[in-house]
């Protein structure tokens, strides 16, 4: 459920004329409501009742800091995957014993960063990286809370890309090795305080059964370890809950909390999650202007001031987003790809889509992109990339302005040698 809805033939969001905004802040733009990512958060977080957990909401999905500061107000905690999204964090206010790190290419300056900034925990991805985290923690005076990322080898039945649970993922350490590391870094490696396990499966999942399944087996792991006399206070179940794009039925967050509890509730644990798609995917829109429509052979293009460089996914993964006109006033439809500026004919938002009959100068919504939409966008083909903005009922703000062509070449130069070799 979210707040963008046609009020008589206009799109509004929340209590805002889409149309007005786009005449003020110009095309292409991401619009975000206020209104719908604080039910989502609060839908996800209601989830798992009076169980012990924190909600630590997945930067990667949208890092844009309004975002991060409207969960932070909510109580959010942070799973972060870089260096620059604990900055983000921190300047969004984020509490540190509340921001998990993941990732499976921490670097030293990452780990002291983090060290230093006194996050809750890292979710280590192999044997080296608990021997970097090791020696970060010595070099710096300190301990470090760690967690190990075990791969379940459990199959999420999503798009290979998005799935990281299986043996053959880069992601984790696997599940027969785990034990001994976890028993080699308690006895070797003193700087560290072994407090958790992790195990983020994959993403735009839509059944429950792949958790329960990874979680059956990382309840064997946590027995094993406690036999060991390793204490796992927190178990981090990840992200990856799915939503819908087109037909997809995901179950709600009340379905799939009933799940994770029936796997935990006797595990003695803080459980962590990771959500960022479920929280911010359908809170977010693209809205963009038809430049020009035409007719080739037996195909019809609308071509759009967005591109792929703007919204990769279509491009990427071949996904689906809805696309609703901004004012139902046409009459007539027809079937079209929508397509972008960028020269490459993997540019486009959707391919033979029956459609109202777009004409110049008409705005388009391209639904569903508040996760993994302006956060994987970038500046191809020298575009600027687009503004952000968002709504709280009647009140909007651009959060992040389009940028210029000066910031497209910002940080670039031409070298002397150049000109002394001609
Ligand atoms: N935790 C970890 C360790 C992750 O790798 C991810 C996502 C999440 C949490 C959040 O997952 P979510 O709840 O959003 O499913 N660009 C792709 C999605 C990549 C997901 C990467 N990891 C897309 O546009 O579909």
């Amino acid at each position: 459920m979210h707040y963008f809805q046609y009020k008589d033939k206009e799109l509004f969001c929340e209590d805002v004329s889409i149309a007005e905004i786009a005449e003020k802040v110009g095309t292409p733009f991401y619009l975000y409501s206020h209104g719908t990512l604080v039910r989502h958060y609060h839908a996800f977080d209601r989830a798992f009742g009076t169980a012990p957990h924190i909600v630590c909401y997945s930067v990667k999905a949208n890092s844009n800091i309004g975002v991060l500061k409207t969960f932070i107000n909510e109580g959010s905690g942070l799973d972060i995957v870089s260096g620059g999204e604990l900055y983000r964090a921190l300047q969004a206010g984020a509490p540190p014993e509340k921001v998990v790190f993941s990732g499976v290419g921490k670097s030293n300056e990452e780990i002291e960063y983090a060290i230093k900034t006194g996050i809750l925990m890292f979710n280590v991805e192999s044997s080296q990286e608990l021997r970097r985290i090791n020696a970060a923690a010595e070099r710096l005076g300190t301990m470090a809370r760690v967690s190990i990322r075990v791969n379940p080898d459990v199959d999420p039945k999503t798009h290979p890309y998005i799935s990281t649970g299986l043996k053959k993922n880069k992601f984790g350490i696997e599940a027969d090795k785990a034990i001994g590391e976890y028993v080699y870094a308690r006895d070797n490696l003193k700087n560290l305080d072994i407090i958790g396990i992790d195990t983020h499966i994959g993403s735009q999942i839509t059944e429950t059964a792949p958790f329960s399944d990874a979680l059956k087996k990382t309840k064997g792991l946590v027995n094993k370890l406690r036999g060991e006399g390793i204490n796992i206070e927190y178990l981090d179940v990840g992200g990856g809950l799915g939503i819908t794009y087109d037909k997809e039925e995901p179950p709600y967050p009340s379905k799939y909390g009933k799940a994770i509890i029936a796997e935990t509730k006797d595990m003695d644990v803080t459980l962590i999650f990771e959500p960022g798609r479920v929280i911010v995917g359908n809170a977010g829109i693209l809205v963009s202007k038809v430049l020009y429509t035409k007719t080739a052979s037996n195909k019809n293009f609308i071509i759009v001031d967005a591109a792929m460089n703007d919204l990769a996914r279509p491009s990427l993964y071949g996904s689906y987003h809805a696309i609703w006109p901004v004012n139902k006033d046409k009459t007539g439809e027809i079937t079209a790809d929508v397509v972008g500026p960028v020269c490459e004919s993997g540019d486009f938002f959707a391919k033979d889509r029956e459609l109202p009959l777009f004409s110049s100068g008409d705005l388009i919504a391209v639904m569903s992109v508040g996760a993994y939409g302006f956060a994987m966008s970038s500046n191809y083909n020298s575009r600027c990339r687009a503004a952000e903005v968002m709504v709280l009922r009647d009140k909007w703000e651009v959060i992040r302005r389009r940028e210029s062509f000066e910031d497209i070449i910002r940080g670039e130069s031409m070298p002397d040698f150049i000109e002394e070799a001609k």
